[in-house]
């Protein structure tokens, strides 16, 4: 494989020092489609402390995909009212409507399916359909872009199309067969709190020994800026 211990690594550590209490990771259970696509839509822009209160109020208006898809879009855009990005929200609701006329109701349980949905793209399908239905699919974020490209050394702007379907393609290489809902949440965790932009917690991470931007000391550099 591309790096054989990598999926290995970050389960262990998600594991051992990974989130496991947030709101919207009942564990020992199914998790709902409906509360993983809130989640991870709110979560997009918005760091986990902010998301916690807002996800919660929300949920308590709006406990199911059949309500929020009745609801009146004034009254998403009010319990949404904080948090930015509106587009979001009216996406949400455009996609709740979507699902309860066309799709039963229910989210279809296959990523690709889940991403040609209003207000879902490629990363957030697959997140959902990892989380929601325990499918094996691989996720890039502006968090797991960052530590692909320090950790393989990639440089180039990491928005542009080349660039891209390079880390997509690492992406889908590094997805283990087991364990990809802790391996999930493990990368995203560690770009959010290791591996973040400003800094990096070289001594805590777990993928330090194998690390091209440690080794390198480009940690500063890596991912490489747009260009202008
Ligand atoms: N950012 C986006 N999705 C997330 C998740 N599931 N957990 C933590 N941070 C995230």
């Amino acid at each position: 494989g591309v790096d054989a211990g990598f999926a290995e690594r970050v389960i262990d550590w998600q594991r051992q020092h990974g989130r496991h209490d947030l709101p919207w990771q009942q564990r020992d259970s199914a998790r709902d489609p409906y509360r993983v696509w809130l989640s991870e839509i709110m979560l997009q822009q918005t760091q986990v402390a902010t998301v916690i209160p807002y996800y919660l109020r929300f949920l308590a208006r709006f406990p199911t995909l059949d309500a929020l898809a009745a609801a009146p879009l004034g009254d998403v855009l009010e319990h949404w009212a904080g948090l930015g990005y509106y587009a979001r929200a009216r996406n949400l609701h455009r996609c709740a409507q979507t699902l309860v006329a066309e799709h039963n109701g229910r989210f279809p349980p296959a990523a690709e399916r889940i991403a040609e949905l209003p207000g879902i793209g490629r990363s957030t399908a697959a997140a959902i359909a990892v989380f929601g239905f325990g499918e094996r699919a691989a996720i890039l974020d502006g968090n797991v872009k960052r530590v692909f490209a320090r950790h393989f050394g990639i440089e180039g702007f990491t928005g542009s199309p080349a660039i891209e379907r390079r880390l997509w393609a690492l992406a889908e290489a590094l997805l283990p067969t087991q364990g990809v809902d802790a391996y999930t949440q493990g990368l995203m965790d560690l770009g959010a709190t290791l591996c973040t932009r400003g800094q990096a917690r070289c001594n805590d991470c777990p993928l330090a020994a194998g690390c091209v931007a440690r080794r390198e000391q480009r940690q500063a550099e890596l991912p490489s800026p747009r260009p202008k």
